[in-house]
């Protein structure tokens, strides 16, 4: 095979890597960056175990207590690292309207000048001192007719052990690849050139942050970050904002979703896609303990972050999880909300970000009633309940995380590794809301859901940087994730379920959910959690056939005695206060529908204002 003649670095490439396009790849970015040295990952437990060690002598990681969890790690980022910057998050097509006014939206000429052409383009040197490693990876089942392949080039060890556990990551991908096989390059640097003999810091990284994607020749470029989804680009650039510009191409949808599996104490199974917005409920929904009261049901997780939903060989629309593992919001954790996860963290865990407790385990707001006396905070500062009265700090960072693999999740579902998905039977759309919108509310038909999901609202939380706590619209929690035009977006949506409706095929049912209305006490009124259940049994009532509500302006929702409240003390009136609606509060929410169809005017599909008018009518007519 003829190999690029390279200067300065060898490329060290493996026998077994056969196609010529990715090698050239390899070696110009190699030659760009100018990496030390190019590291070719077999995804093998030896090679895991060798970078952990390194990041533990760079300072990167600490290594648990074995006793409390085996084989973990707790790493601390930089301060300055710890969300996904939405601001700096480019969506690159050639015309701005294929973005979209709710993307960030630069030329394509113009940032590869910024970023690999021009004469101070970020990427030249950027790796510096630095070992470029070669991570091949698959996003869903390898060789899987729904699977896609990328190949992600970092200079970070630590994106190299969590994109292992987060993907099906390492050497067999080669095979899938063959010679000519297609891939999306992914491009990562933390932007932070090694001078000779300068010591490393624990967390390179650089003020300077771009995350940009190229749709229409399915590339991704990273630079600045180590942290979460600006840095292990399988996750929400390739298989979110990638994927869905492929997906409206190709007729199917890439999706911020949970799958979860349902099974009934008459033994029947089904299967339910949701889409909360950043740290609103996805991983907890997803392997939910049913509560006292439930024996007989069982949840089961497919997934609980991205789905890929495509039609199945019976017309009817198939999810599978493109993810193999799980990098998920730790404060808020503990015993009682979420046992299945804590049972999941035992062991095989990257912790970044929480606090260390005295004996060598972590620890972080809301794990335990009481904290502990004494801890070692996020930065690594000391830490007591007596400071934290003081000055406010957080033991954990809001957004701190654990990585961990799908195999630990102790109710995953038989089904989560199938290559044909499972079928869908509902899907879910929820934000975080104190105010205005009802616990559960089923659409009337596949537009009405699709104006649910288009319009939703969510409090903004730590998962990104910036303000917590702000409304916005966050449609179909995609609004950081749709790699392209929000409206033609819509218009997708309304086309699968046109084309099912077409087939004779049954559409999904489509719900809006809402765990988070709070009293005027500020405290959340609904259980939520392991109670989420009980609107999972209405949910699958609906689908039987079998569970009562009644017509609202905006959907159909159930009465008090729809629901069964067997071991909750839960009354009327509290329910009340999480089902109603609330003429004067909706006014103003429809008056935010009406913001944002302004601003997605070109293109926006006519049923959605067309819908938004009937819900008007009803409204004053009720
Ligand atoms: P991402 O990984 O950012 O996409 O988040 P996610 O959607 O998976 O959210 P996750 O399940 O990690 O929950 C985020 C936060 O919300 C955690 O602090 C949870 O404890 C909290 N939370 C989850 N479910 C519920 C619920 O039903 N009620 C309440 N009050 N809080 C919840
Ligand atoms: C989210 O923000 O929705 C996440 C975490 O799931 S991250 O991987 O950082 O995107
Ligand atoms: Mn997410």
């Amino acid at each position: 095979m003829n190999r690029p003649a390279m200067e300065g670095v060898r490329l060290n490439v493996p026998a077994h890597v056969k196609h010529d396009r990715l090698v050239t790849w390899v070696a110009e970015i190699a030659a760009l960056t100018g990496a030390a040295d190019v590291v070719w990952c077999d995804g093998t437990i030896e090679e895991y175990k060798r970078l952990c060690d390194l990041l533990v002598a760079n300072g990167t990681m600490l290594r648990l207590n074995p006793q409390k969890r085996a084989n973990s790690f707790l790493a601390r980022s930089d301060p300055s690292d710890v969300a996904r910057v939405e601001d700096r998050t480019f969506i690159c097509t050639e015309r701005q309207d294929d973005a979209g006014p709710t993307n960030n939206w630069v030329a394509p000429a113009e940032m590869r000048e910024l970023l690999q052409t021009g004469e101070k383009a970020l990427f030249k040197g950027c790796m510096k001192g630095r070992t470029m490693y070669v991570v091949p990876f698959s996003m869903g089942p390898l060789g899987s007719h729904i699977s896609h392949i990328g190949v992600e080039l970092t200079d970070s060890p630590y994106v190299v052990i969590s994109m292992r556990t987060m993907t099906r990551m390492g050497s067999p991908v080669y095979d899938v690849l063959g010679e000519n096989g297609h891939f999306v390059p992914c491009v990562h640097t933390v932007g932070a050139p090694l001078e000779p003999g300068r010591k490393d810091v624990p967390w390179p990284c650089n003020k300077t942050k771009y995350i940009v994607h190229y749709p229409e020749t399915h590339e991704i470029w990273s630079y600045g970050s180590g942290y979460g989804g600006n840095a292990l680009l399988g996750k929400k650039c390739f298989a979110l904002r990638i994927a869905s510009y492929m997906g409206r191409t190709q007729d199917w949808l890439a999706e911020h979703m949970l799958i979860l599996g349902v099974a009934t104490p008459a033994g029947d199974k089904y299967y339910v896609a949701a889409a909360f917005p950043s740290a609103c409920g996805k991983t907890n929904f997803s392997m939910l303990v049913p509560p006292k009261g439930y024996e007989g049901w069982s949840i089961t997780t497919v997934g609980e972050d991205i789905a890929w939903v495509k039609r199945g060989a019976n017309g009817r629309l198939h999810a599978i999880n493109p993810e193999a593992g799980y990098f998920g919001v730790a404060p808020g954790t503990n015993e009682h909300t979420n046992p299945n996860c804590m049972a999941m963290l035992k062991r095989d865990c990257v912790f970044t970000n929480v606090a260390l407790t005295d004996d060598g385990d972590v620890w972080w707001e809301g794990m335990t009633k009481e904290p502990p006396a004494h801890l070692i905070d996020w930065q690594g500062k000391d830490w007591t309940p007596q400071i934290a009265k003081e000055t406010g700090a957080k033991a954990a960072h809001p957004n701190s995380r654990f990585t961990v693999s799908a195999i630990h999740n102790p109710v995953l579902d038989t089904e989560w590794n199938n290559p044909d998905g499972v079928p869908i039977d509902a899907f879910l759309f929820g934000g975080r809301r104190s105010t205005t919108v009802p616990l559960v509310t089923e659409a009337r038909n596949w537009t009405e859901g699709v104006y649910m999901a288009a319009t939703m609202g969510s409090e903004t939380t730590a998962a990104i940087a910036g303000q917590v706590g702000v409304v916005r619209r966050d449609p179909f929690a995609m609004i950081a994730f749709a790699g392209y035009n929000m409206a033609d977006y819509f218009q997708h949506w309304l086309n699968v379920g046109g084309s099912l409706a077409q087939a004779g095929v049954q559409q999904p049912k489509i719900y809006c959910v809402n765990w988070f209305r709070k009293s005027t006490d500020g405290k959340f009124i609904w259980p939520g959690f392991g109670e989420n259940m009980r609107v999972l049994e209405w949910i699958v009532g609906r689908l039987e056939g079998k569970a009562g509500g009644v017509e609202n302006a905006f959907g159909i929702s159930p009465r008090f005695e729809d629901m069964r409240w067997d071991g909750l003390y839960f009354t009327r009136e509290q329910f009340q206060n999480v089902i109603g609606l609330d003429r004067a509060a909706w006014q103003q929410e429809l008056a935010l529908h009406e913001q944002l169809f302004t601003q997605l005017t070109y293109h926006l599909p006519d049923e959605l204002p067309a819908t938004k008018a009937r819900i008007e009518e009803r409204f004053a007519t009720a």
